[in-house]
């Protein structure tokens, strides 16, 4: 029978403050029903000034090693996926891996934008298939509140901060990630970025003055991209592993735009009761939006043994990911 990993444990965290589209009402020349009507989100949560990428890694990390039955003792390795990390250096992996006294554990981050968690659960995978490590904690966090412009209204509604995390472990049998799939396309890579920073544009004046430090995203031509993208890497993921639509229990998309989901869920004829949203009240977090809509659909029991779950993702880079589980 083959080795496959499989994700033994899920938990995820979000912010306690709440900023609802009514308070931005109040920040810039926006709407309820404008941010309703364009991209399904109403609130997003928010860190505290004090409160950095691996506090929130931290509580959902605990909550996941809970769930799978681990000690953080007995991680072998830590994988972040996060483009908003507490800072450029040392990963946010390792000052995790501090934070949960997981002393036996390797630690790295890893930045592919949206895509980013579904990039570390084909890593995660791989390293299991090879035998390289048994014990594998995966999370997508971001804190995207302290790299938004909070005058600019194209972005500043969209996004929202959180995390993710699973366990992988080695399973032999049916059940397990059954493929994962990545894909980037570096020519549009001005359509989403955060261009100040690092050794292109290091810190300046100017690079503050100019708001470098803030996401600058072409949303309406992402937006294009991104449906005709996923639709198609939806189709040809279950084509791959030979299951049908109708076969699948669960849709977890990244959580951008409720267009972009209805639109890959109608490619698929899935019924939007086997969808996973949550971006009513998260707005997009990035690397943690999939994490956290997973975890939120098993704790709710709507996942069951042997079910196929398809995952998939889209952002700067650009980049898209996606992956099959039998849970
Ligand atoms: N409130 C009111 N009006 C607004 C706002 C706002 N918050 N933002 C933009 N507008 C205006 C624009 O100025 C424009 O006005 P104009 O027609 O007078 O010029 C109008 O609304 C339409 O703007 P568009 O950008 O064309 O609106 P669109 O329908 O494309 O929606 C959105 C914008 C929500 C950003 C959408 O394009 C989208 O979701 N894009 C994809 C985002 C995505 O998937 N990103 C990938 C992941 S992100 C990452 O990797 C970090």
């Amino acid at each position: 029978m083959s080795l496959r990993s499989r994700i033994t444990g899920t938990g995820s965290y979000a912010p306690e403050t709440v900023l609802t589209n009514s308070d931005l009402e109040k920040k810039v020349d926006t709407s309820d029903e404008w941010i309703t009507e364009r991209t399904g989100i109403k609130e997003r949560r928010i860190a505290k000034s004090s409160e950095t990428t691996s506090d929130l890694c931290l509580e959902a990390s605990k909550n996941a090693l809970q769930a799978a039955g681990l000690k953080a003792w007995e991680l072998d390795l830590i994988i972040v996926a996060t483009m908003s990390g507490d800072m450029p250096m040392p990963s946010t992996a390792s000052l995790l891996q501090k934070k949960l006294g997981a002393k036996n554990a390797g630690a790295f981050d890893l930045n592919a934008a949206c895509s980013g968690f579904l990039y570390g659960l084909s890593a995660a995978d791989n390293f299991i298939k090879g035998g390289a490590v048994k014990r594998i904690l995966l999370v997508g966090a971001e804190v995207m509140s302290k790299f938004i412009d909070w005058k600019d209204r194209s972005t500043c509604v969209l996004f929202g901060d959180g995390a993710g995390a699973v366990t992988l472990e080695p399973s032999r049998g049916k059940r397990g990630v059954l493929s994962t799939h990545l894909y980037s396309d570096g020519s549009m890579w001005d359509f989403i970025c955060l261009p100040g920073g690092g050794s292109q544009h290091p810190p300046s004046s100017k690079t503050i003055k100019n708001k470098m430090h803030c996401i600058k995203m072409k949303g309406n031509e992402t937006f294009k991209v991104a449906v005709r993208t996923l639709e198609k890497l939806v189709v040809d993921t279950l084509k791959k592993n030979k299951v049908k639509p109708s076969e699948l229990s669960m849709l977890i998309p990244h959580q951008a735009n409720l267009r972009i989901i209805k639109a890959t869920a109608e490619r698929l004829d899935l019924p939007m009761s086997k969808v996973a949203v949550n971006l009513h009240r998260y707005g997009n977090t990035s690397s943690a939006s999939i994490p956290l809509a997973l975890d939120e659909v098993v704790r709710a029991g709507r996942i069951k043994k042997d079910d196929y779950i398809l995952l998939e993702a889209f952002g700067a880079g650009l980049t898209w990911a996606s992956a099959l589980i039998r849970w």
